[in-house]
């Protein structure tokens, strides 16, 4: 596991108080898109981003049940502008296929918009509590436009920023059980880049079970094959 987020050792420029976001009256569609100009036009997140890169926003669909929120944007997720994209993103995507849904069908965000900086070229640290106090209004607005059935937060930093940082809690101890954000029912779960690293079989029985409850929750149906995997009746 990796330390808590503490203030990294190098300079970064000062990450000022949140924004107030106040969502406009429209559709969806538009609601969304102006939330989006507006992230993108952030400059506190234009700030620190590096040259070449890009701020990264929430894709998917703006009617979906299920938003999977995430930490903030990797290597891969900068130079792309989207949400898990790179290694970590395609696991994810494995899942919500598993789950018998398309990327297109949820909605896939992060708690932060740009990649946090490090003073050296690879590698990434986790994003400090003010880097997320300051993004956690674009990732609740994009709550409020899509008004999903659950969010999944996706590892202990994206459990931190919208449970609020708590050093006693522990993934075994909150996952598979339903919390709340803003109203929404939430399920913690592991970050796919955890399952990646150091996942045995337990974990990713774990997360599949996190997942099923998860598909229970917002009604879809779960086939026979789909209880069964990691569970040793199926080897699929
Ligand atoms: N990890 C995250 O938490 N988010 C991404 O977008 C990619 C990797």
């Amino acid at each position: 596991p990796r330390p808590a987020p503490s203030t990294p050792a190098f300079s970064i420029a000062p990450i000022p108080a949140p924004p107030v976001v106040t969502l406009p009256a429209g559709s969806k569609q538009e609601r969304w898109e102006w939330l989006r100009n507006r992230v993108l036009g952030c400059p506190i997140c234009a700030q620190h981003v590096k040259p070449g890169k890009q701020v990264v926003f929430g894709v998917g669909n703006l009617d979906a049940d299920i938003f999977f929120c995430g930490e903030a944007p990797g290597a891969d997720e900068e130079a792309q502008g989207e949400p898990f994209v790179g290694k970590a993103g395609q696991l994810l995507t494995k899942i919500i296929g598993a789950m018998g849904l398309s990327r297109g069908q949820v909605y896939i965000g992060n708690i932060m918009n740009w990649r946090p900086e490090l003073d050296s070229p690879t590698g990434n640290r986790p994003p400090t509590q003010e880097e997320m106090t300051f993004c956690l209004p674009y990732l609740r607005a994009q709550i409020e436009v899509v008004q999903p059935k659950v969010i999944v937060a996706l590892g202990n930093t994206a459990i931190s920023g919208l449970l609020g940082a708590d050093p006693t809690r522990r993934m075994g101890k909150v996952r598979g059980q339903w919390h709340e954000f803003a109203g929404t029912p939430l399920m913690p779960t592991y970050h796919p880049s955890y399952v990646l690293r150091y996942g045995n079989n337990k974990t990713k029985r774990e997360i599949w079970d996190d997942m099923l409850m998860v598909m229970e929750k917002v009604g879809l149906q779960i086939s026979e094959k789909q209880r069964g995997y990691f569970s040793g009746r199926s080897e699929s």
